[in-house]
């Protein structure tokens, strides 16, 4: 199923429950939210109290992308604060198929992440044991970034392992996402897409968000 996720990076945190509700009330399911911890990325965003913060405000599925070094010791924690899906980058995991049944074991869905520079085939065996696999389609650390491309061949090779083995993994592209090119991304096979700067950076995100829905929507129906 096809889905818009408002990423809250680009929100306005002083409004931030405010602007959650009128993306619930638009149909948004799902908020994704990035946690940079200015050591695997080089910027520095929100911690454990604003995801406890946002549990209390909304109902909505929380989509937490951790791009911090030690996934393993703050995945339990986010968890506890509210998170429903965790998601870990493959760069930042030693042993990523420990952490991927840790963070199932902790009552979350786990998510794996790769960056621009890393190929499908560092995930091949543990695409049985995941949920979700995002695709970066910028390098992380910061919103409003222009589409990279290539990300859109991993996610046709991601969707042809997935029919090939049988499984049911969500896909999941996250960044440089406008009203232009989301059609592209869900030919490609996309289930979830992420969209921070094209919703929030608008007069009203609610109808951004509504437009964005349509057009993946749209895109969904039409066979390539
Ligand atoms: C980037 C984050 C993204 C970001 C996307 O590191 O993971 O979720 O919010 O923002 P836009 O949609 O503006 O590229
Ligand atoms: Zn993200």
């Amino acid at each position: 199923m096809v889905e818009i996720l408002p990423s809250i990076l680009a929100a306005d945190f002083a409004r931030l429950g405010e602007q959650v509700a009128q993306l619930e009330a638009a149909g948004a399911r799902m908020l994704h939210v990035d946690i940079m911890d200015g050591h695997f990325v080089p910027n520095l965003t929100l911690g454990p109290p604003v995801v406890e913060s946002l549990r209390k405000a909304t109902r909505l599925i929380l989509d937490v992308h951790l791009m911090i070094e030690d996934p393993d010791f703050f995945a339990p924690i986010f968890i506890q604060a509210g998170a429903n899906h965790v998601l870990v980058h493959q760069e930042a995991c030693r042993n990523l198929d420990r952490t991927l049944h840790m963070i199932r074991d902790h009552g979350a869905k786990a998510g794996v992440v790769i960056n621009p520079a890393t190929p499908v085939a560092m995930l091949v065996d543990v695409l049985d044991i995941v949920d979700s696999v995002l695709v970066m389609s910028v390098n992380p650390g910061f919103g409003g970034q222009s589409f990279i491309p290539n990300s859109l061949k991993k996610v046709r090779e991601l969707a042809q392992r997935r029919r090939e083995r049988r499984l049911h993994f969500a896909i999941e592209i996250d960044g440089g996402i406008i009203l232009e090119n989301v059609a592209d991304a869900i030919h490609a096979g996309v289930d979830w897409v992420v969209a921070g700067t094209s919703i929030f950076h608008t007069v009203n995100p609610g109808t951004a968000f509504e437009q964005m829905r349509h057009a993946a929507l749209d895109a969904s129906r039409v066979a390539v």
